[in-house]
């Protein structure tokens, strides 16, 4: 607004109770009379103060100024240049040359522009002997008289000729604000102690009886508040989730972490000595001591679980469905211990169990297509990319007459929709498929193949032990979920993704991947 004030800075809190002082005066009153000096900024932020708690009303009034330039000034002060020019030779009654004239008026350029004015407004005139002269016995310096009033008021009432005098670049306009301000309903000298929160205290000592409150500003933003945020892992989920339902498959219900050792091992033809069922490998639980026997989990679910028992016990200890099994003495109590899971094929195991069960037209089990993408244990060395527990997506394809071939085919379009393509296969072992195959894929940022997962056809020791007949053949594959969302998202360390040290602006701020896509 104006120069700030040079010797003391009032502070908003001093300006305030100003205000209210000079509003006890007077009113209504205008910022720009009473505090010239104050800074818009600073009475609008005690404004803002007072009227909040209703002790003022103000509103803000925008007006023009109209300010003298430099050559304004000295037109003010000493006569437009015309009468300046018309002045000098008034005095001399032998009129003047120019040099004259600008010896007189001391400003060459006054001279030039005076006496064309002058002429025209027949004030002189020339003599013969080529001087200038007054003519006129008296002038009215019209110039110098607005000028005059535009410095006294900072305006003129005539409004053509402030666009006159403004156009002759004799003055310029400028945008004031000011305030006008009225007293509010609660007016006082003094700004009150305002209470933010009503405390038990207030109530018990009686204090809220006179407390003056402060009102809610329901104008007021607000601290930000964060929505919530998918993690990266869950926005790849989800879009694993959409190719494998694009594909038809049915999600699994996976929402448990504790099996029994025959869910996890032994429906899985994992001999009971298997290294994977080590305490290096897998975590067991100590409480409760042990599984209940594997039952029916629905009353829809007639199936015979002793049976299946039994038949996963023979098929182990001295072989069945032409299998010589593996011929060790099969433990029931080994069978119930419980473990975090290592994988997800518990669960197919258990709804390929459930399968058996079905009966399409032709009186057999009907083919089926399940997926899960869900937590898994294993307890392993942590480090950069190793976790005790991953992700595992696994699929997983029942059908008659199922080849190899076909699964390979199958895996060229499922990760092709990830992305990846010009898969290459090679031959592995797991307990529970014959063959298996671990697929690779060729990653463009580290220049080498990778491997992104592992697969088979589950073995007839499995299948029949649950009643699926001979010429239904079921693909399983396995992924770790991790493994594609560091890669999408350049994560090389996985403490980055799980665990403590995630970065929550990273969790906040990542965009969401569309798989398949650079
Ligand atoms: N269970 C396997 C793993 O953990 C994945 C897999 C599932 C392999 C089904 C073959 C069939 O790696």
């Amino acid at each position: 607004m104006m120069a700030p004030p040079t010797n003391t800075t009032a502070s908003s809190e001093d300006l305030a109770t100003d205000i209210l002082a000079a509003l006890d005066k007077s009113q209504p009153l205008l910022s720009s009379d009473a505090f010239p000096s104050a800074t818009f900024v600073d009475l609008k932020a005690a404004l803002d103060r007072l009227a909040s708690r209703e002790m003022v009303k103000y509103e803000t009034i925008e007006r023009q100024e109209a300010l003298l330039e430099p050559e304004a000034e000295q037109i003010a002060a000493n006569g437009s240049h015309e009468a300046r020019v018309f002045e000098a030779l008034r005095k001399a009654v032998e009129g003047l040359s120019v040099k004259e004239l600008e010896e007189a008026i001391g400003d060459k350029n006054v001279v030039k522009i005076g006496q064309g004015k002058a002429f025209k407004e027949k004030w002189i005139s020339k003599t013969k002997d080529g001087k200038f002269t007054a003519v006129a016995d008296k002038i009215n310096d019209t110039t110098q008289e607005q000028i005059k009033t535009v410095q006294q008021t900072k305006t003129h009432p005539d409004p053509k000729i402030l666009a006159d005098l403004k156009k002759r670049k004799l003055i310029r306009t400028q945008n004031i604000f000011s305030f006008k301000i009225h007293k509010g309903p609660k007016f006082a000298l003094r700004i009150p102690e305002e209470a933010t929160d009503l405390t038990a205290d207030m109530i018990a000592s009686g204090a809220w009886k006179t407390a003056t409150f402060k009102p809610y500003n329901f104008k007021a933003l607000g601290a930000t508040q964060n929505g919530g945020a998918l993690h990266p892992l869950n926005k790849v989920r989800q879009e694993l989730r959409n190719i494998f339902f694009e594909m038809g498959f049915e999600e699994m219900p996976t929402d448990k972490f504790v099996e029994s050792g025959f869910w996890n091992f032994d429906a899985l033809f994992v001999p009971q000595q298997h290294p994977a069922r080590d305490l290096q490998d897998t975590f067991y639980i100590s409480d409760p001591k042990a599984a209940d026997f594997p039952r029916a989990d629905s009353p829809d679910d007639t199936k015979d679980y002793q049976a299946y028992w039994d038949n996963v016990k023979a098929v182990h200890q001295d072989g069945k469905y032409g299998s010589i099994g593996y011929r060790y003495p099969w433990s029931g109590d080994e069978s119930l211990r419980l473990v975090l899971r290592t994988h997800t094929t518990a669960i197919s195991a258990n709804m390929l169990h459930k399968l058996a069960a079905t009966k399409g037209p032709d009186g057999r089990p009907l083919p089926a297509r399940y997926f899960s993408i869900d937590r898994v244990f294993r307890n392993e060395t942590v480090d950069a990319t190793h976790l005790a527990e991953f992700h595992q997506v696994e699929g997983v394809i029942a059908d008659y007459g199922l080849t190899l071939g076909g699964l390979m085919e199958f895996m060229e379009i499922f990760f092709g929709k990830m992305g990846l393509h010009d898969l290459q296969f090679k031959p592995a072992y797991n307990p529970y498929t014959e063959p298996s195959m671990e697929i690779f894929a060729y990653h463009k940022g580290l220049g080498k193949l990778v491997e992104i997962g592992n697969s088979g056809m589950f073995r007839a020791e499995m299948l029949e032990s649950m009643g699926l007949p001979k010429d239904m053949r079921v693909f399983g594959w396995g992924l770790s979920l991790e493994r594609p969302t560091m890669i999408k998202y350049g994560i090389s360390n996985i403490r980055e993704l799980l665990g403590h040290k995630v970065d929550l602006e990273f969790v906040q701020g990542s965009p969401a991947v569309l798989l398949g896509q650079e």
